[in-house]
């Protein structure tokens, strides 16, 4: 029995040790065979992310370069207009120009675009305003403000330019000095008066702007020495729409937003042909320093001319410049200043006489300047007032925005156009005949 189970267990001994090693041979083909697709695949994908990493490196290679501390790259078309707000310098407003070696140097500032027919901003030593002032000279002197002194000048390659030397004013005069160089240097419009550059010599901080040859709006609607002719109606309603054109640049086509803060005639400068720009940035602010929309500071700019809400809480938002232009609107339709002791009383503030009239059609025809009578028509008159009651209006949301302010005067400045060329000639149609709404 046992040969027998032993004969009989005898082939199945070879014959489960041969099922052993088959079984042993072929886990060892599988493994080499996954570990083989297994290396395949790895290798594949490693490709792939390779080819992957290079078409993205090369189309990187490719793109313009991006400046990442640049916040305003775009290029902002107006459609209406022909203001533009161009971003070719890379200043953040957070800082500002470095001092370097006496002189303060934008480095950035400094780029020019040769796309932009803006020249850019050029940095000027002293000695070079000097020699264009010759020496700062009484026979160069425009006019005096709060923050300096304004002379004419020539500069080397033969520009005339209004330089204006500012005081010496410590750390606030320093912030002006250098927010009107980053703001101008960032914002360019038709409607804005050009910075062509500065001067941080030591001590000296000096602007050089493009030059106005009918100086400020202020000198002509009072001209108690007659230096000017009296300005005519067209003149006033396309100077109020330039001035328009310039708000609503600031605060709906810059990126930030800015709110001037001292809007007002004398900051409001004539070309030869009587076009309007706005000047004097010194005070402005960026919309991104905004809390829940508005803007908590300090009360500055001029008297008569503040918002009830800014003046009183210290709340700025653009519907401040809004009141501000309102008031201009009031000076260039009565010929009044906006503060008056001499006058009787009641009409010593301008907004407090004008708004109970400037709704009322008999009595607005009263409150016109008198030396524009019969030059315009009582429908245009009466329309002029309405925007100018909506924006001195006391409380600012039933302000307009000065997008609405600029699509009310068009129509009326383009009609008043059409009938002036039908008929005689005037300074208006002169400037306008040259001009696009
Ligand atoms: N770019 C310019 N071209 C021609 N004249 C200018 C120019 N800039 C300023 N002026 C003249 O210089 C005068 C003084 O200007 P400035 O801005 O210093 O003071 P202001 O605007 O009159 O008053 P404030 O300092 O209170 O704002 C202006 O009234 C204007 O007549
Ligand atoms: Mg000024």
């Amino acid at each position: 029995m046992v040969m027998e189970t032993s004969t009989s267990n005898a082939p199945a001994r070879p014959s489960g040790h041969t099922t052993a090693t088959k079984h042993t041979h072929q886990h060892g083909i599988l493994s080499f065979t996954s570990i083989t697709i297994i290396i395949i695949s790895v290798i594949s994908i490693l490709a792939l992310l390779l080819v992957l990493l290079l078409v993205v490196m090369f189309r990187r290679l490719k793109s313009p370069k991006r400046n990442s501390n640049c916040k305003d790259i775009s290029i902002i078309n107006n459609t209406n207009s022909s203001s533009r707000f161009i971003a070719h310098t890379t200043i953040n407003f957070t800082s500002s120009p470095d001092v370097k070696g006496g002189c303060l140097y934008g480095s950035n500032v400094v780029n020019r675009t040769s796309t932009s027919k803006h020249r850019g901003v050029q940095v000027f030593t002293y000695k070079e305003l000097d020699i264009a002032t010759d020496s700062f000279s009484e026979a160069n002197l425009i006019g005096h403000g709060r923050f300096g002194v304004v002379y004419k000048g020539v500069l080397t390659d033969g520009t005339v330019a209004a330089i204006k030397k500012r005081h010496r004013e410590g750390k606030q005069g320093e912030r002006a000095f250098r927010i009107e160089v980053d703001l101008l240097s960032r914002l360019h419009s038709p409607y804005l008066v050009e910075l062509l550059g500065y001067c941080a010599d030591q001590h000296h901080r000096i602007l050089i702007f493009q030059y106005m040859p009918n100086g400020a709006l202020q000198h002509h609607l009072y001209n108690s020495n007659k230096q000017y002719p009296p300005l005519d109606w067209g003149t006033r309603l396309r100077i109020a729409l330039d001035c328009a054109r310039a708000l609503e640049f600031l605060h709906e086509h810059a990126t930030p937003s800015v709110i001037h803060r001292d809007l007002k005639c004398s900051n409001i400068l004539l070309e030869h042909n009587y076009r309007a720009k706005v000047s004097d940035f010194g005070l402005a602010k960026m919309g991104s320093d905004k809390i829940n929309g508005q803007i908590s500071t300090s009360v500055v700019g001029t008297t008569g001319y503040l918002a009830p809400e800014y003046a009183s809480t210290g709340k700025l938002t653009t519907k401040s410049d809004v009141y501000s232009y309102g008031v201009v609107l009031l000076q260039l339709l009565t010929g009044r200043v906006p503060i008056d002791t001499k006058r009787p009383s009641g009409e010593h503030v301008l907004v407090s006489w004008a708004l109970p009239r400037l709704t009322n059609r008999d009595k607005v025809v009263e409150m016109v300047d008198p030396t524009l009578q019969g030059q315009y028509s009582k429908k245009d008159l009466v329309q002029i007032a309405a925007i100018a009651a909506m924006c001195v209006q006391p409380e600012a949301d039933y302000r307009p925005l000065m997008t609405d302010v600029v699509q009310s005067l068009i129509p009326v400045v383009k009609n008043l156009f059409s009938a002036v060329s039908s008929s005689g000639s005037s300074r208006f149609q002169q400037h306008m005949s040259s001009s696009r709404y």
